[in-house]
């Protein structure tokens, strides 16, 4: 994202969908499965129950190859094709828990399938746009996070809500050197746009467990934010009561501000955000204010100079 834009998507990138997954298997031997490669593992993957949910757009969706073969990961190396070579495999997703903790009454930790098992699950066709100016259209599975939160009953003082990936070297390889990046990635939301009913936490795309290089086995969804809030692999949340550090931002705070919104009228210091290019499609479009969102979001920001709150 700092260093390079993105590059164009190579057709030897994509693998065929039929050459590593299938619907037909049921997500109960996902965890039996862990130890087995990745392609085999897949094909036990598909989320039982999904609901369609009242958030699904009517643009054509990017194909899963793409999805899950043009990623960001840098944990996994900075270029587009690294996390879908490296991170399946070297990834171990289940069993996962998540940390939640500070300012709330009911710390505690959850268990991934446990709460995929829970859950009402429900599929989400949002929007994705990167910072680097290309987009998808990707029907995730999850729940709403804000409801998630609530459980563990946030107090008065949690005014921001900070997201961290796992930090293992060993799994994650890119992460044995902090000579960049200042490892786990880190993330954050102000309270009430964490209970904005569009953040989304995703298990799943495409009505299968997500793959390792989606950010498997929970990650963050924030459709109307640039797509490096989305936060991977999360392993621990953490109310608190001043605005946490993110990766990003800490990293180069001229460049990628704390909110993040999608907002085509402020630029990236090196390229423009009006226009971005769906992948699969030639010509660019025009960027949408909050990423088309604004019916739901724009009311978290009012009064607020969106130049300076970048
Ligand atoms: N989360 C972690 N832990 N590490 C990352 O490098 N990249 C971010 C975001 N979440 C990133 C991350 C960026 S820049 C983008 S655009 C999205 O993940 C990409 O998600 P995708 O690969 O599923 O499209």
């Amino acid at each position: 994202m700092i260093i390079r834009q993105a590059p164009d998507l190579h057709g030897s990138e994509i693998t065929p969908r039929s050459a590593y997954v299938s619907r037909r298997g049921l997500m109960v031997g996902a965890l039996a499965l862990a130890a087995l490669p990745s392609t085999v593992r897949r094909a036990e993957a598909a989320l039982p129950n999904v609901a369609k949910s009242p958030f699904v757009l009517d643009d054509k969706r990017t194909p899963l190859e793409d999805i899950t073969h043009y990623n960001n990961f840098y944990e996994f190396g900075m270029d587009k094709d690294q996390p879908a070579k490296r991170a399946p495999g070297r990834l171990r997703t289940r069993p996962w828990t998540v940390r939640v903790e500070g300012e709330c009454g009911k710390p505690g930790t959850f268990d991934v399938d446990d709460f995929i098992r829970r859950s009402a699950l429900e599929e989400r066709v949002y929007r994705h746009r990167c910072v680097e100016a290309w987009s998808m259209v990707i029907p995730w599975v999850g729940v709403p996070l804000g409801p998630v939160l609530q459980r563990f009953d946030p107090n008065s003082r949690a005014r921001f809500v900070a997201f961290q990936t796992l930090f293992d070297p060993q799994q994650m390889p890119e992460e044995s050197s902090r000579l960049i990046y200042p490892w786990p990635y880190t993330e954050g939301l102000r309270i009430d746009e964490a209970m904005n009913p569009l953040a989304f936490l995703a298990v799943g795309l495409y009505g299968d467990i997500l793959a390792p290089q989606n950010g498997a086995p929970i990650r963050l969804v924030t459709p109307w934010k640039y797509g490096f809030k989305s936060i991977k692999s999360i392993v621990s949340i953490r109310f608190v009561e001043q605005q946490p550090p993110t990766l990003w931002n800490t990293v180069a705070p001229s460049e990628y501000g704390f909110y993040s919104n999608v907002n085509p009228t402020v630029d990236h210091p090196r390229w423009s955000q009006a226009k971005e290019r769906r992948i699969g499609e030639f010509f660019r479009r025009p960027t949408l204010m909050f990423n088309g969102y604004g019916e739901q979001v724009a009311g978290l920001y009012t009064g607020m100079d969106l130049k300076k709150y970048f």
